[in-house]
């Protein structure tokens, strides 16, 4: 493979961070998660932002992230859960990327998230049925990905699964 970037996408709580670092390790190439990008540049964290400056205002500075970083090559990157919702990110990440959509079940987030508290947009009264409608809705944007991956699976497995896909590329 040459320097085709790898790009993370899917719901939060679906292991992209895990995957990232796994293939970063494995193919030696920097692993960049935009959520750090975005924190760096405010100097505070995702939930202060959304918090003292609201969501529109992350997604502005996430959507000027993903403009940057996309310009990159070699690099594996790792996307907050809601930049597939704007169609010029993707755009974007697909200039130099192949992206992959980890696809995974409501009842595995759920696992993977409780108890955690830096997910502003989780922290609700029954993050369960967040995450169920949020999911469903959210499906179409995810599903334009070009590769699917079912990620209902030990991280390593998927991992092996992107690594399977990019060998050709
Ligand atoms: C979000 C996902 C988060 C982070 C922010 C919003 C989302 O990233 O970007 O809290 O809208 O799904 P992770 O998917 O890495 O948790």
């Amino acid at each position: 493979m040459t320097k085709t970037n790898i790009v993370l996408v899917g719901f939060m709580g679906s292991g992209k961070s895990l995957t990232s670092k796994k293939l970063s390790g494995i193919l030696n190439r920097p692993a960049i998660s935009t959520d750090d990008l975005i924190a760096r540049r405010e100097g505070r964290a995702i939930t202060d932002i959304f918090r003292d400056s609201g969501e529109a205002y992350f997604r502005k500075v996430e959507k000027e992230v993903v403009e940057e970083v996309s310009g990159q090559k070699g690099i594996i990157l790792d996307c907050g859960g809601g930049v597939v919702l704007d169609s010029e990110n993707m755009v974007n990440l697909k200039k130099n990327g192949l992206v992959f959509y980890l696809s995974a079940p409501p009842e595995r987030i759920y696992n993977n998230i409780k108890g955690q508290k830096h997910r502003p947009l989780l922290n609700v009264e029954d993050p369960r049925a967040e995450i169920s409608e949020l999911l469903e809705s959210r499906k179409p944007y995810y599903e334009k990905a070009d590769v699917i991956i079912d990620a209902d699976k030990p991280i390593d497995q998927i991992a092996e699964d992107i690594l399977e896909v990019i060998k050709n590329e």
